[in-house]
């Protein structure tokens, strides 16, 4: 007979497993929608559909497929109704063509912030210096698909709230992006705004060279130049009439040359957009949110890169310290940006 004492340990042991229980399926459930996504699963569902039809056109057995599509019903991706299943309504626009890619990146992105999450706590790697695939994915997933139409438009609407910035990039103005990654929101603009031309600065070749080759696929080429180094080293000045700084990719010791290099390149009344991470207080505030929890991640790998937690009024504070003037924000709830200009 098992002594109460240790009855009553194994009793706490069981119920903490439950916690560790639920980070296990949390991994789980993003391998089995990575390889539904992938599989073409997904998209095949659609339309209602049988898993005898579904077996057929992934090449699977009925058995594994069943189980498939029950384990993706068990996590609300599919509803079953009879014997077929279908994409639930919240899953539906996720496949639509129009993301192009984006829930492939925002999945690999996972994949590669889980791996330097771990990483962070036995062999740390920074973003700069580690595994390469883990540098793109997170570089894909930080921002919109330029191909797609979807992000086309979600950086068109970015752009209404700032209408003296349309006005000019639509008139053909000159655009300065410091750390453009993979080029996500320059490309994106490129299409927005036709006559409009771009600079590019970012310290990875390999990224650059994604830069590259999407910007030949999107046949806007001729109007940008990738520059691969450091910001802090470029210098074409009073050139640029908007420059886009990804200041939460900026460690604290880069930041005022980068700044130094946006006042510089800008003309006088050239306007500095800066995008915001979420807000730190958010941290304190609502950490156990689905938004505190998001915000907590973030900061522990932004921040084991030696970038600061720069929330709206902080950074206003960068940018006025550096000489930009009227400097404000602009909430558009989907993203924040600190605006500043040269005087
Ligand atoms: C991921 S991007 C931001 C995404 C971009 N706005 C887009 O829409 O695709 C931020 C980039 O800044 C680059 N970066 C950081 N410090 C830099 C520096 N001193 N000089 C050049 N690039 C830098 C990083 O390498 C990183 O790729």
């Amino acid at each position: 007979m098992t002594p109460p004492s240790t009855q009553e340990s194994l009793r706490q042991v069981l119920g903490s497993m439950v916690h560790v229980s639920r980070v296990v399926q949390g991994a789980e459930v993003h391998g089995l929608v990575r390889g539904a996504a992938s599989s073409g699963l997904l998209a095949a569902c659609v339309e209602p559909v049988t898993v005898a039809d579904l077996a057929t056109r992934l090449g699977r057995g009925d058995a594994l497929v069943a189980d498939i599509c029950q384990a993706l019903d068990a996590h609300g991706v599919l509803v079953r109704d009879g014997d077929r299943y279908q994409l639930s309504a919240g899953w539906e626009p996720m496949v639509d063509p129009l993301l192009g890619g984006l829930m492939d990146d925002m999945l690999a992105y996972g994949a590669a912030r889980a791996a330097m999450v771990e990483a962070l706590v036995t062999a740390p790697e920074t973003y700069w210096n580690g595994n390469p695939e883990h540098q793109l994915a997170v570089a894909r997933g930080v921002t919109l698909d330029p191909r797609s139409p979807m992000a086309v438009a979600v950086v068109r609407m970015m752009y209404d709230a700032l209408p003296d910035v349309c006005e000019v990039l639509s008139a053909g103005g000159r655009y300065l992006e410091l750390g453009c990654g993979v080029a996500g929101t320059l490309l994106c603009s490129l299409q927005v705004f036709p006559r409009m031309t771009a600079t590019g600065i970012e310290l990875s070749d390999r990224l650059v060279a994604e830069a590259r080759e999407r910007a030949s696929e999107l046949a806007v080429a001729d109007r940008v130049r990738f520059v691969a180094g450091d910001v802090a080293a470029f210098s074409d000045d009073d050139c640029y009439d908007v420059a886009f700084w990804s200041q939460f990719f900026f460690p604290t010791s880069t930041r005022a040359d980068a700044l130094g290099t946006a006042y510089r390149s800008l003309r006088h009344g050239g306007t500095l957009l800066c995008p915001l991470m979420a807000e730190p207080s958010l941290l304190s505030d609502k950490l156990h949110s689905d938004d505190g929890r998001d915000a907590a991640m973030d900061r522990l790998v932004h921040g084991s890169w030696g970038v600061p937690a720069r929330g709206a009024d902080d950074l206003a504070d960068e940018l006025e310290e550096a000489g930009f003037v009227n400097v404000r924000v602009i909430d558009r709830g989907f993203q924040r940006t600190v605006l500043g200009v040269r005087p």
